[in-house]
């Protein structure tokens, strides 16, 4: 069962550490400053902030690995991304995933090896209703044809 302290680290009087609601809180904001600063959370990362909270890493290792805009690798410096939702996968989203990969010249799931892209497929970027669409960084581009897939990445070479 979780015991609560206000601020910072604290131990019971069995010299274990006492879950702090307020460290929690903190977690996923440093977190996210850390996948901005490096492009990716390390495993030693993980254990620092771990240290740091007063948490077990396995908690932190679950909230990097939950969240899809958090990452366990180097990603490229700009992130694709492609809904596979069914709205998605019905107004074409397959095929221009298959575009993407073949400028690109990689596959979903890899990075480029100048660094400059990784392709993703996810759940959802909330575009249902401007299917087919894909987010590239923070940007949200719907109703793409696989004759605006160049011009996407052209934009972001
Ligand atoms: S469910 Fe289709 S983009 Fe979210």
């Amino acid at each position: 069962m979780s015991k609560f302290c206000s601020v910072g680290k604290e131990r019971d009087e069995n010299g274990e550490i006492i879950v702090c609601e307020e460290s929690r809180a903190k977690l996923l904001p440093i977190l996210q400053n850390m996948q901005q600063e490096k492009g990716y959370i390390s495993d030693e990362d993980m254990q620092s902030v771990a240290d740091e909270l007063g948490i077990h890493p396995v908690e932190v290792y679950s909230v990097v690995t939950f969240y899809s805009f958090l990452s366990v690798e180097k990603k490229g410096e700009h992130i694709i991304r492609i809904s596979n939702c069914i709205s998605n996968i019905m107004a074409g989203s397959k095929e221009i995933l298959k575009q993407f990969e073949r400028i690109l010249n990689i596959k979903v799931g890899e990075t480029t090896s100048d660094g400059k892209f990784t392709l993703e497929e996810t759940a959802c970027i909330g575009m249902c209703d401007m299917a087919p669409a894909v987010m590239v960084d923070d940007k949200l581009i719907g109703n793409v044809t696989p004759r605006m897939v160049k011009k996407i990445i052209k934009e972001h070479s």
